[in-house]
């Protein structure tokens, strides 16, 4: 996830390939309970990890279900036919609305001595309209704090169900969805009733509902929403097996992504035109505007088709979330489109509305909007401008408007508060870098040259993590380079060149976190002492070892960016690059700095021995005659001796803010 203040997104040119979407949170949690409440065993497939159906999982096992995880599919051995818990649990659902509602109402139904808990944001969540509907038909709920809200206490219920039982359904549909799922247990020999009280909210969510009942045996009558009859002789039933969906939301920002992006076409991984999300029907809209779908059992293909994309007028009442995508996709359509019948915009995570016009006025466009209705203007090419795209702590804009990096004009888009994504799809842009592509010149690099215990490091990892950018740290590679040729028993010397050479050219190297691993074996601690500088220096003056990793170290430039820190990063390996720094500091700060560094790992270290190391090998990488350690020509010196550290930092984001100027 990408946690920093802003994501600056480089000009994108294409995508292609395959994203595999996270699985739906709702669906998640309803599969988990139907498959407990039926009898055999249930194989989940692509149940979302998240913090509701970990509570549901545990409440589960609780209750006596067999759950066996095994990454993204479990199997769960269902309750029905087997003896329920007469003893008394305590269940704790954490902040899990989706694991608590569903739950109460069915422990409720059949009866217990049960208590439910949450954290204290929980216990300020009403449940009191759910509860009123579950005493109405004899269960016993007693709360243990305050009237209205969990936790609570289940007893043994006196079931009356001769009569259609009231449910509100214009708080939340997920009451709704509780009495549905629970009801079936006292369905054995009559039909059970649902009345629903006031205008039923979120009614795609109430689909979700019976869709899923019905893969489980319950083929529940709907009589307009405002009556809903489970028919006598109801039993749930396992399907063996059942996939859950990914998010048919967040598969809009790949729909369109494939729509709009030049490529051999995206694949979506998890969700396909038969889904029973009401968002799915984003793709029809997709397709009106021109994108190329083929779809398969859960599973979505996506192609360019008409280009510029077509203008459309669309009531968009069906696809509220989704429909937000369009807007975006509108900036790349030959005329105008205008989408009605949007006014729940108004009141999402920000209106939405003025939301989606601001941004998008700030990208060029022209837009006009009113209570429940935008239109959006194309942007032909030569008026995109440079926006820095406010994102309103709501998810969808910020997905919505990575979409603009395609733009004609290959300006970036900067996306403010990136992490607004977590909110339904944390790994949001991990996955469109995976599939967007874009020249190598696009993709900025920032090289932070200089000399031995600069902190070259340090910066440039500090620089990278604001940025969230990718990091290289060249020096490793040499490192390690020196490190696997001592252990394959060469010498660091010319005799042996080629073969460290040949060596370096498919180094087995990865780095994780701060480790670095060679064959899979940290060597972290062998190549940083200073031991493996000096080796490293050593090979470092090998041109044909130079010449081997320069692909290694081209392949850092990855998106959205990098951070390259070395000895010939701006001179040699990224001519190109946007900014330059070249980090110097004096050596007897660099040795005084390097002294504390070693006896706080508990070195013994003496400051006048590790000067004349640090000037020695300074003196080698100048002097040797490949790519000897000096500034580029363009590059900006920065002398950080008096500097602490977030100064330092502080002065290259400011060099790079004046080269990324966003409107
Ligand atoms: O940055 P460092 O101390 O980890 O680098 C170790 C040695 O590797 C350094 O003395 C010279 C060499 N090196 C190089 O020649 N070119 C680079 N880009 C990085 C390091």
């Amino acid at each position: 996830m990408f946690s920093t203040a802003f994501l600056d997104l480089p000009p994108l040119q294409g995508a292609s390939g395959t994203v595999t979407l996270p699985g739906s949170k709702s669906i998640s949690n309803r599969v988990l309970l139907l498959s407990a409440l039926c009898q055999g065993t249930t194989v989940v497939h692509d149940l979302l990890d998240s913090d509701d159906t970990r509570v549901m999982l545990a409440a589960l096992r609780q209750l006596g279900c067999g759950v066996q995880v095994d990454g993204t599919t479990v199997t769960i051995t269902g309750l029905g036919g087997r003896t329920w818990p007469t003893e008394a649990i305590e269940f704790f659902m954490g902040n899990a609305g989706t694991a608590m509602r569903p739950l109460t109402a069915a422990l409720a139904v059949q009866g217990g001595d049960f208590t439910l808990k949450g954290v204290p944001r929980m216990h300020e969540r009403p449940i009191g309209d759910l509860v009123d509907a579950l005493r109405e038909l004899g269960c016993a709920i007693d709360y243990l704090g305050n009237e209205g809200y969990p936790p609570l206490h289940i007893g043994q219920p006196k079931l009356q169900l001769d009569k259609p039982i009231p449910v509100r359904g214009d708080v939340s549909s997920q009451f709704l969805t509780a009495l549905l799922m629970a009801l079936p247990l006292a369905a054995q020999d009559r039909a059970i009733t649902i009345e629903v009280v006031g205008e039923l909210i979120s009614k795609p969510y109430i689909e979700i509902t019976l869709n899923l009942l019905a893969r489980y045996g319950i083929a529940v009558e709907r009589q307009g929403w405002e009556r809903f009859v489970i028919p006598a002789g109801s039993r749930y039933q396992s399907p063996g097996s059942i996939h859950v969906e990914a998010d048919a939301s967040s598969a809009s920002y790949f729909i369109a992504l494939g729509a709009i992006a030049q490529g051999s076409g995206i694949r979506i991984q998890g969700v396909g035109a038969d889904s029973i999300q009401g968002d799915i029907r984003f793709m029809d809209a997709a397709a009106q505007m021109g994108a190329k779908i083929t779809s398969g059992p859960n599973w979505l293909e996506i192609q360019r088709g008409a280009w510029p994309l077509k203008g459309i007028t669309l009531d968009c009442n069906h696809i509220p979330d989704a429909a937000m995508t369009l807007a975006v996709m509108a900036l790349y359509a030959d005329g105008p489109t205008t989408l009605r019948n949007i006014a729940s915009w108004r009141v999402k995570e920000t209106d939405r509305i003025a939301a989606m016009a601001t941004e998008s006025r700030k990208l060029g466009a022209t837009v006009e909007e009113g209570p429940d209705w935008i239109t959006i203007h194309p942007l032909p090419s030569d008026k995109w401008q440079r926006a820095s795209i406010h994102t309103y702590d709501d998810h969808r804009v910020a997905m919505c408007f990575s979409l603009a990096a395609f733009n004609a004009d290959q300006v970036p888009v900067r996306i403010e508060d990136p992490k607004c994504v977590a909110k339904t799809f944390p790994d949001y842009f991990e996955a469109l870098f995976s599939v967007a592509h874009t020249a190598a010149h696009n993709i900025p690099v920032i090289c932070i040259d200089g000399p031995t215990a600069s902190g070259k490091g340090t910066l440039a990892s500090r620089v990278s993590a604001q940025l969230g950018y990718h990091y290289l740290d060249s020096g490793a590679l040499y490192r390690v380079t020196a490190h696997a040729a001592l252990q394959a028993g060469l010498t660091l010397e010319t005799a042996d060149e080629a073969a460290i050479a040949e060596l370096a050219r498919c180094l087995p190297v990865c780095f994780e976190g701060e480790q670095v691993l060679l064959n899979n074996v940290d060597v972290t601690d062998a190549i940083r002492s200073e031991q493996g500088g000096m080796n490293a220096s050593k090979v470092s003056v090998l041109p044909a070892v130079r010449q081997a990793l320069v692909d290694l170290q081209h392949s850092f430039q990855r998106l959205p960016g990098l951070l390259a820190d070395g000895r010939d990063m701006g001179t040699v390996i990224f001519p190109e690059a946007p900014l330059k720094v070249f980090l110097t500091a004096s050596a007897g700060q660099r040795a005084e700095r390097r002294h504390k560094q070693l006896i706080l790992k508990g070195f013994s270290a003496n400051i006048d021995a590790l000067r004349a190391d640090l000037e020695a090998r300074d003196a080698r990488d100048t002097s040797r005659s490949v790519a000897p350690l000096k500034p580029a020509q363009d590059a900006l010196q920065l002398d950080n001796s008096s500097l602490t550290i977030e100064a330092s930092v502080e002065q290259v984001m400011v060099w790079w803010q004046s080269r990324q100027v966003f409107g």
